[in-house]
């Protein structure tokens, strides 16, 4: 039986017999011979199929689309000229499935290759980033392992909204109403009085009603939460997690980042140099000093102001204490200004995406329940939520990182959609 090796394996080989196989994603030549080049998950490859050698099945090999699956057996050789520095001479071939004319090519719009996701997500770019995408899901798993941390999984399915009810998924719930889960944060924080450090990733769920290049209505939130910390060691943690993160990718994902033109260097540069904290305050002055931006206190930061005030750096900054006014009900005030909540973004640098948000979490039930009549609730949803601070409270805090948005922001993407195999926005949600 034919032994199959990958082509990343066949090139570090570098010479002699092997039996390769994958899709076509490129094919051109005469009538006398095809030049296809070959993908399989690891890399691509040239091929060179002579007709002296292929007579009988030269209809085939002439008429053969892009992204037919075929197997393949040759010598393999160095060449300059090929794209990846290496040629098979093929002996043998073999068309597995064949494929119909692919319906994307390089000048085919975005609606063409949304239409068409499941096929798009074959191109050479996507691939590279659905990789990043893995690699750092799986780096941050052992990243908590490390650190002693315990998953704790929750429910999707949840009895009240917890990040404020304009953006709330509403579920028929056999004949209750339910919603889609917008945070992991109120389940967690349960967690913490009897595994004290528990993190969790999970789809996350907002019905943004506006068509923007970093909001999906379905995302994957990277949560932690632990029992006694406050504010200082919350935000000096979630910068170790994702300098760990972004260093490993950068480390094992070298060749994906050169596809899509990102200098790893870079990413490792950043990982090891301080990341600053400031004040939600101070950011204010720099808004106004530097870029004559004048933001009130008591508004959340825009867009437009968190590209400009990022702008002035070269790391993520954690931005704390925005005005407690505008933020979720569980976030607590400064004991010292109560203006302000002990809260934290954290913004990536030049493009401005929030990262990370987090807090400590308030054990104010009062002022909660006060807070959540405000927008609407009733307090008695949140009985459970309150029962944590009635027996044995602690402090605590935590905080979520967005996955997709870290992913933007390392691979250099005009838009979040590119970060999630199959997006779901206001105006799609298919394939
Ligand atoms: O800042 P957010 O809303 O924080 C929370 O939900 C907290 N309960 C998390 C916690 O403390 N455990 O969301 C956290 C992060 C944001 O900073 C952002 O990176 C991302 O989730 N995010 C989105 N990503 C893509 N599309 C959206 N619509 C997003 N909304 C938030
Ligand atoms: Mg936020």
């Amino acid at each position: 039986m034919t032994k199959y090796i990958s082509i990343a394996d066949a090139i570090s080989r570098g010479k002699g017999k092997v039996a390769v196989r994958g899709w076509v994603s490129r094919s051109r030549g005469s009538n006398k011979m095809k030049f296809i080049v070959l993908r399989d998950v690891t890399n691509i490859i040239q091929v060179v199929l002579k007709r002296e050698k292929f007579e009988k099945q030269w209809d085939e090999i002439d008429k053969l689309q892009i992204e037919s699956s075929v197997e393949i057996v040759g010598i393999i050789k160095p060449d300059k000229r090929a794209p990846t520095g290496y040629e098979i001479d093929a002996s043998e071939f073999k068309l597995v499935g064949q494929a119909d004319e692919f319906p994307l090519n390089k000048d085919s719009t975005e609606g063409a290759q949304a239409d068409k996701r499941h096929l798009h997500l074959r191109s050479r770019r996507m691939i590279a980033i659905m990789k990043i995408r893995s690699r750092y899901v799986q780096a941050r798993e052992e990243f908590f392992i490390k650190e002693g941390f315990y998953r704790f999984d929750t429910p999707i399915l949840q009895p009240t909204q917890s990040e404020g009810g304009s953006t709330v998924f509403e579920v028929k719930y056999y004949n209750h109403k339910s919603y889609l889960a917008q945070t992991w944060q109120l389940y967690g924080e349960a967690a913490i009085f009897f595994l004290e450090k528990v993190y969790n990733m999970g789809p996350t769920f907002r019905a943004e009603k506006s068509n923007t290049s970093r909001h999906l209505s379905e995302f994957w939130m990277a949560e932690t939460e632990v029992a006694w910390w406050k504010l200082p060691e919350i935000t000096e943690f979630a910068k170790k997690e994702i300098k760990y993160c972004i260093e490993t990718v950068a480390k094992d994902c070298k060749q994906e980042f050169e596809i899509l033109g990102v200098d790893t260097k870079k990413l490792l540069v950043i990982a090891k140099k301080k990341w600053p904290t400031i004040k939600y305050r101070e950011a204010l002055d720099i808004l106004k000093k530097k870029d004559k931006l004048n933001v009130k206190f008591g508004k959340d930061l825009r867009t437009i102001e968190e590209q400009k005030l990022m702008q002035h750096f070269d790391t993520p900054v954690v931005v704390t204490h925005y005005p407690r006014e505008v933020m979720a009900f569980y976030k607590p005030a400064d004991p010292k200004f109560s203006d302000e909540a002990l809260c934290f973004d954290m913004l990536a640098p030049k493009c401005g995406l929030e990262i990370v948000g987090g807090s400590e979490r308030s054990l104010d039930i009062k002022d909660m329940s006060e807070r959540l009549k405000k927008d609407k609730e009733n307090p008695k949803d949140y009985q459970f939520y309150f029962d944590l601070r009635e027996y044995g409270s602690v402090p605590h805090s935590g905080y979520g990182v967005g996955v997709e948005r870290v992913i933007q922001w390392i691979c250099n993407l005009d838009s979040i959609k590119d970060t999630i195999g199959f997006p779901r926005t206001m105006n799609r949600f298919t394939p």
